[in-house]
């Protein structure tokens, strides 16, 4: 779990995994204070290989919403974002989440196979819908973002 002396270093590694847009050190300190049941860490010292930010949205105990998925360059293709994600489900406290929802980008091939992945992982079946189009992001030029929903578990 991230904790709030790890902010900097997370923000360091997202800026180093394009095309993750990368936020303020604050954002990453928020989500290490208030939600590190939901964010998993992998790494040592101030150097982390991979990150996953997320959280339960209010009133939707059934669902963990997965905001970024990060792993560097230097650790990639080892299984360590499916690792991450599959020990993020095995905490104590998650044991409601039935459905996993995410953002992907139509070009953001490695996210999709990974999350393709893990649904076959989950004998879950995968849902796609419209969600935060290019113009809900206002004069940034910002690709389209679909939302994902993977679940129930066990389903497929
Ligand atoms: C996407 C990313 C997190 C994958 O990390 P990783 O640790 O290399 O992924 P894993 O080794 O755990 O692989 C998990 C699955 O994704 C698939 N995958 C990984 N990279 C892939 C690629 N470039 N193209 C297609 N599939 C890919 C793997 O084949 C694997 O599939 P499987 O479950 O069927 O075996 C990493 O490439 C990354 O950080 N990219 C930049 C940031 C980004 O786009 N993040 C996702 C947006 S939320």
């Amino acid at each position: 779990m991230p904790c709030k002396t790890d902010a900097a270093a997370i923000h360091r590694l997202i800026s180093e995994c394009p095309p993750l847009d990368l936020n303020s050190v604050y954002t990453y300190l928020l989500l290490s204070e208030h939600f590190p049941q939901t964010c998993i860490l992998s790494g040592s010292g101030d150097t982390f290989d991979g990150f996953v930010s997320g959280y339960i949205p209010p009133g939707r105990p059934e669902t963990l919403f997965v905001w970024q998925v990060a792993v560097h360059e230097r650790a990639r293709g080892q299984g360590l974002a499916r690792s991450m994600l599959s020990q993020l489900l095995q905490r104590p406290g998650l044991g409601a989440v039935q459905y996993i929802e995410t953002t992907v980008g139509p070009d953001n091939a490695a996210s999709r196979g990974m999350f393709a992945g893990l649904a076959r992982q989950l004998s879950a079946p995968i849902h796609e819908e419209p969600c935060f189009q290019p113009a809900l992001f206002g004069a940034e030029s910002h690709e389209d973002e679909p939302l994902l929903r993977i679940g129930p578990f066990g389903a497929a």
